[in-house]
């Protein structure tokens, strides 16, 4: 991958100090390249651990490129460890981020117009997420309300579906933000299964809560199948959209255009654009 023969290891120094964050199958730690003289962040994942493994992410993401998409920039694999190499972002990830600052109603739309953008990308690349959620979205830097710019990462769970594939039958991701075909095994789309778990996160922003949460695995299901979530205290207009994306029915379920289309999303709001400015996700 490196340029000039220097071994990919050779050329990042990796500062096992500063850990960055820690999902189930890999930890980041921040390291420096010494070419660029830029701290990068790093994935290392063991493959011990199962399946899911950096392979598949780098696979996705090198022939992709959004500015609310993460980028490989280096990778390194042998048969015991991956490592990969990526921009560093220094904002902290939206879980972390909802729990320490109250995020305005402005600021989500802001948000949600980016991880719209960054879907309606993948999506139109046959790409399928399936593990958004708040952990899996993270600012470039420092939260400021005024200058928001997040990052999609976290592609380890992520396949290729074209449109007229058949369904998907495998049933990773969180089942807080699993839709209800998904939490129930049956064959789906990982494009609705994406729209419903961008629901869930657009829910867990506004509301700071999860629309549908338990600490029992079997509760979840029963509540996912069953339960709607307290809408109580959300303006009109974003409980339409936020329940076109979790309709249970994924037929009937809002696709990335209808979301695109949704009063909320169009609204302009006084402190959002200059008058005169009409709707429009990049
Ligand atoms: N490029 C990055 N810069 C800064 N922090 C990151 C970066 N990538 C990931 N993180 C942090 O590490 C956490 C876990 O990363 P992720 O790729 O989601 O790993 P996993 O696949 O194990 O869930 C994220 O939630 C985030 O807090
Ligand atoms: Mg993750």
């Amino acid at each position: 991958m490196t340029g000039n023969h220097i071994h990919v290891l050779e050329k990042y120094l990796i500062l096992k100090t500063r850990l960055l964050g820690e999902g189930s199958f890999g930890k980041i730690y921040m390291a420096h390249d010494k070419i660029s003289k830029k701290n990068v962040a790093v994935k290392i994942s063991e493959h011990k651990n199962g399946t899911r493994d950096i392979i598949n992410e780098c696979n996705i993401l090198r022939n992709i490129s959004h500015e609310h998409i993460i980028s490989v920039s280096d990778f390194y694999i042998s048969p015991s460890i991956s490592y990969m190499f990526m921009p560093l972002l220094m904002g902290g990830d939206m879980f972390y981020l909802t729990e320490k600052h109250e995020i305005s109603e402005h600021t989500s739309k802001i948000i949600f117009k980016q991880l719209v953008s960054a879907v309606e990308y993948c999506h139109h690349h046959d790409i399928i997420h399936r593990d958004i959620k708040l952990e899996n979205i993270v600012l470039k830097e420092a939260y400021d309300p005024r200058n928001i710019n997040i990052v999609l990462i976290d592609f380890g769970m992520a396949t290729i579906q074209h449109i007229n594939d058949p369904p998907l039958d495998t049933y990773p991701g969180s089942p807080y933000y699993a839709s209800p075909e998904l939490i129930n095994i049956t064959p789906y789309s990982g494009r609705k299964n994406d729209i419903w778990s961008m629901g869930v996160t657009l829910y867990a922003l506004v509301a700071r809560s999860l629309p549908f949460y338990s600490n029992n695995y079997d509760d979840v299901i029963k509540i996912v199948n069953n339960e709607e979530p307290d809408y109580d205290h959300l303006p009109e207009i974003l409980v339409k959209l936020l329940k076109g994306m979790l309709n249970k029915n994924p037929i009937l379920r809002y696709d990335i255009d209808q979301i695109k289309a949704s009063d909320w999303i169009c609204e302009v709001d006084n402190d959002d654009y200059p008058s005169g400015t009409h709707c429009t996700i990049s």
